[in-house]
């Protein structure tokens, strides 16, 4: 027998295999959680031999780019499944599924009208295609700035303000799990003859419960794409998108996802898509009802510590949990969390951390995670901590979010293209900016390229610099230096 091969420099894989050995306990993506679910259902033959099966387009393994055969059967399960219309396995992630969706619905020099909190992948599409969003405010919560999604009045506003648009595209629901009603603004758009992409990347596992909100294409949504791997048991950038209707040209989107995609689609991606859909199918509904029992009960127990603050997203299986009261910030509790308890949590921002619960996680993942927070709040000596004098106390600064939009000089990619410097910050305001200025929280971009830096944005970025806030976009992370559009 050959001996195991023992490689010296194997930095990924040796830290990937300690991960695994550790068996650490999983809050975040993808949503198979370390393939345990695999295992629990009898897919795990499968998934063992997936490597074996990467193949490439050869006698009987059709093309995703032409699918007449397997892949087209395989596509026409899944549309049924979820009640599409049609529907088209993504092997780049949900990215290249929106940025499909947006150039084959706009032309250059289009406008389309999207939430400001939109994924970066549109923000490319706009580069790629000339495209030039009009954005619509979203709302955040006010006690931790996670992001709550667009409220309908607002979108519909923006649909009579903007008879010129064609698109409208949003995200729902948000990362935090926080929904609007999508139905009423995709009629109200349809009475304009608007298509409505919706970013449903979060929401892959909506169709599994009637106690989830509804999903996007039960409300009426003309393109929606979601991140399979995110929510349901696939393999991290195997994503769908599903079509309906007559407002859609397939063929062109068609045209466009032949572009985006690579011309050597994976069928490891394809063939983990498949075994979650079949997961979702015969096993979903009653995987998910566990769940969200199991989540319930935790939430009450989680709630019942003194100081802990738990913010359940519409779609119940996110979760925001907070020792803001307790002093303690988001970074600082994920790092105990993975260090102090083998957790891991999807994100952390300056007021919490965010937890994924998938079909994937099992009972005792959220009772590890109860038992951490129990020690952690018991080591924290909690009487002492907590300010009695007022129940409302928040412990860590209470920030004055500029929740604005900046004019707009330039489009995205005249942005992109342009010849920029280096200024320091404080000297930035009424400059054009060169890069993007995102707190989190909320992680909505306060500024993008192309948009005026006011003195508003400045004071809250020294703001965020002095409570030790991340703020991504900007190359300088010491947040001095902001590069400028040269004029
Ligand atoms: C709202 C939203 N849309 C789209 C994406 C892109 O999805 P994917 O990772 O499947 O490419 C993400 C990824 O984080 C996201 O958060």
């Amino acid at each position: 027998m050959t001996k195991a091969v023992k490689y010296e420099k194997n930095y990924i894989n040796n830290k990937l295999q300690n991960i695994v050995n550790d068996d650490l306990v999983s809050f975040h993506m993808p949503g198979h959680k370390k393939g345990k679910i695999y295992d629990k259902l009898g897919y795990e033959n499968l998934v063992k031999n997936l490597y074996k099966m990467d193949i490439t387009e050869i006698i009987e393994t059709d093309n995703l780019h032409s699918p007449e055969g397997i892949i087209k059967d395989s596509q026409e399960r899944a549309k049924q499944i979820f009640k599409s219309e049609k529907t088209y396995y993504l092997v780049n992630g949900s990215t290249c599924g929106i940025q499909a969706a947006i150039l084959s619905t706009c032309v250059p020099g289009d406008k389309i009208l999207i939430n400001r909190d939109c994924h970066q992948s549109a923000i490319n599409a706009f580069i790629l295609g000339d495209v030039n969003p009009v954005y619509i405010k979203g709302s955040i919560c006010e006690d931790t700035y996670t992001i709550n999604g667009v409220n309908e009045k607002d979108v519909i506003d923006a649909i009579d303000n903007n008879s010129d648009v064609k698109v409208l595209m949003l995200t729902y629901p948000s990362y935090y799990g926080m929904v609007f009603d999508l139905e009423k603004i995709c009629t109200y758009a349809h009475k304009k003859d608007m298509v409505v992409i919706v970013d449903e990347a979060h929401g892959a596992h909506l169709g599994l419960s009637e106690a989830l909100p509804k999903s996007a294409l039960e409300q009426g949504a003309d393109i929606v794409i979601q991140s399979v791997h995110k929510t349901l048991p696939s393999f991290t950038q195997s994503s769908i998108m599903h079509v309906q209707g007559n407002l859609v040209d397939k063929k062109n989107l068609e045209r466009f996802l032949k572009i985006v995609q690579s011309s050597s689609p994976s069928y490891v991606m394809m063939s983990s898509l498949e075994i979650a859909i079949d997961i979702y199918d015969r096993f979903g509904q009653e995987l998910m009802k566990d769940l969200l029992t199991n989540i319930d009960n935790f939430e009450k127990e989680l709630s019942q510590i003194k100081g802990i603050k738990v913010l359940k997203g519409h779609d119940s299986t996110k979760l925001f949990v907070s020792l803001k009261d307790l002093g303690i910030n988001g970074y600082d509790l994920e790092e105990m969390l993975r260090y102090k308890h083998n957790i891991q949590v999807e994100l952390s921002n300056y007021y919490g951390v965010l937890l994924i619960c998938t079909i994937g996680n099992e009972k005792e993942d959220l009772d590890k995670f109860l038992d951490a927070i129990k020690s952690i709040s018991k080591d924290l000596d909690i009487d002492n901590n907590l300010d009695k004098s007022d129940d409302n106390v928040t412990k860590l600064m209470k920030l004055n979010y500029p929740n604005l939009i900046p004019e707009k000089i330039i489009s995205p990619r005249q942005a992109f293209y342009s010849n920029k410097k280096e200024v320091l910050l404080k000297e930035s305001i009424g400059q054009i900016s060169g890069e993007y200025i995102i707190p989190y929280p909320p992680g909505i971009s306060l500024t993008s390229p192309g948009e005026i830096i006011t003195q508003e944005v400045v004071d809250y970025i020294l703001e965020c610099k002095k409570y030790g806030m991340h703020v991504s976009g900007l190359k300088d992370s010491s947040l001095e230096i902001i590069e400028i559009i040269e004029r």
